[in-house]
């Protein structure tokens, strides 16, 4: 029987709920102003110089959030939210678990007041039978898609054993683990066929095959949320994308325009995300299995490694030296949105560059690839191979607005749909086999609930962007492809992991 929960608890929920209903119910989505005509050069700083009490000197952001950027009302909105998690945390020690019951928890967790402003959460169809999902599913049809890979000895995997180099809290399950995979070539499917993690090495036939499941939906999950989205997207990528466009591509310049709407706001969204989940009791390490210290050495070494690739999805695959015979839905659809964005912006370049020499002599677009190629951890010469013509820049001005739009949807905004379910999914397993306790689960709920407020949206004119006519053509042909391939979309079946234009916000601001 579930223990009850006492009366502070009770009190301690309704202000934090409270907090979090009133601060999406705040946010509203607002025109994308116009790049300023003579701004100040942003410099980066590491984080931990920025943000006193986050660890991680590693890691660069810019010097401050550029003016224009930030409300001051959001500012004291998240000063105050960090100053009360000190003083009345909205998790605190020795609460109960949640109900066994999975839809009983989260009708306890996501009240009424939540259903008012935004719908609950959906059952993914991987997660609609009893028992743990299949694996073979969740790494072609999932957010988790992005994880297979195949390694230099020819094995198709889920690897997640870095996870185990990173201090976790004594009373959980280390996250390291290997699932392989068999494609099978008649169905075009993967299969899952072992499982390496601290359980031992589990074979399907084994009566712990459920746990070492659990243990790396767990990983996956956790990876998806630390690493791909806040440190990959945010921190390594979308950071300094952002510092380059302003340092280097001036107010009129053609190119500025084309990136402008998807990068805006990023300094502001880095700086508040950063401190309200990465300082000491922030969600990151009240939710994970990651104590402060493993947090930090954790986004210290994904920062370090980041790929730039990961932004054009079909290079992503090469990369990953994925085989074709697979049936790959989610990648598929990543590839549709990809190439409207591609079209766009090959399209938009086309229109201001008469030949490759042209763009190549370019020195705002010289400046900005090598302050790109000096931010961006690794480089981005993945995706440009190095040089300057039309078809490099589109390939990466597209992949930016991808990074921007549909990678920050699709690790971010859509994790509501599958980290809520903590029966199949969960964040962090107790080696007790307790389930998690009523206020991480409402913390939990209240962070992702908090990655779907209002933001400018992607299907939108944005053609007031554009600095003359050929630019007003390029941005409406955009906004009336992402309307047919939105339509086109809308006539598919329904599932919780595909991405639609209309879901997608123009850029990452918080
Ligand atoms: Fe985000």
């Amino acid at each position: 029987m579930t223990r009850k929960a006492p009366l502070s608890w009770t009190i301690r929920k309704m202000v934090w709920n409270s907090i979090s209903i009133i601060i999406f119910r705040g946010k509203k989505a607002e025109k994308i102003p116009m790049p300023p005509k003579d701004p100040r050069l942003l410099r980066t700083v590491p984080v931990s110089e920025r943000i006193p009490g986050i660890e991680v000197g590693d890691i660069m952001m810019a010097d401050r959030i550029p003016r224009g950027e930030s409300s001051l009302k959001m500012r004291l909105a998240f000063s105050f939210r960090i100053w009360l998690s000190k003083v009345f945390p909205p998790v605190v020690h020795g609460l109960p678990q949640i109900d066994k019951d999975i839809n009983k928890a989260m009708d306890a967790a996501y009240t009424r007041y939540y259903k008012a402003v935004y719908p609950r959460p959906k059952l993914p169809a991987a997660f609609a039978h009893a028992g743990m999902p299949d694996l073979g599913e969740m790494a072609v049809a999932s957010p988790y898609a992005c994880f297979v890979k195949k390694e230099k000895e020819g094995n198709l995997v889920w690897d997640f054993r870095d996870l185990d180099d990173h201090e976790i809290y004594a009373n959980l399950r280390p996250l390291g683990c290997r699932v392989f995979f068999k494609l099978d070539k008649k169905t075009r499917k993967l299969q899952a066929t072992r499982i390496e993690c601290v359980l031992g090495d589990i074979k399907p036939d084994d009566d712990r095959w459920n746990e070492a499941v659990r243990t790396a939906m767990c990983a996956a999950s956790t990876q998806i949320s630390l690493v791909n989205h806040f440190n990959g997207v945010h921190l390594a990528c979308g950071g300094p994308f952002s510092i380059a466009t302003r340092n280097h591509l001036y107010y009129a310049h053609p190119i500025c325009r084309l990136m402008w709407p998807h990068m805006f706001g990023t300094q502001n969204s880095n700086y508040l995300v950063a401190k309200g989940q990465m300082l000491r009791g922030g969600d990151f390490e009240t939710v994970f299995s990651f104590s402060h210290q493993g947090l930090c050495n954790l986004f210290a070494r994904s920062y370090a490694s980041y790929r730039a690739s990961v932004i054009v999805p079909s290079l992503d695959w090469r990369d990953r030296g994925l085989p074709d015979g697979l049936d790959m839905p989610t990648q598929d659809n990543l590839v549709q949105l990809y190439d409207v964005m591609q079209a766009h912006t090959a399209r938009y370049i086309a229109a201001y560059y008469s030949s490759d020499e042209a763009i190549a002599r370019d020195e705002a677009v010289v400046a900005w690839v090598r302050a790109l190629n000096e931010g961006i951890p690794n480089g981005i010469d993945g995706i440009t191979g190095g040089v300057i013509t039309r078809d490099s820049i589109a390939r990466l001005a597209a992949g930016f607005i991808y990074m921007a739009t549909v990678q920050h949807e699709a690790l971010g905004s859509r994790m509501w749909n599958y980290q809520m379910w903590v029966d199949k999914n969960p964040v962090r397993i107790h080696v007790s086999g307790k389930r998690v306790s009523v206020d991480t689960y409402q913390r939990l709920l209240n962070a992702n609930f908090n990655l779907n407020v209002d933001r400018a949206i992607l299907m939108q004119d944005l053609s007031y962007f554009a600095v003359d006519d050929k630019g007003k053509v390029a941005f409406r042909q955009f906004f009336d492809d992402l309307k047919a391939l939105d339509a086109k979309m809308k006539t598919e079946k329904f599932a919780c992991w595909r991405v639609t234009p209309a879901m997608l916000d123009a850029n990452i601001n918080a």
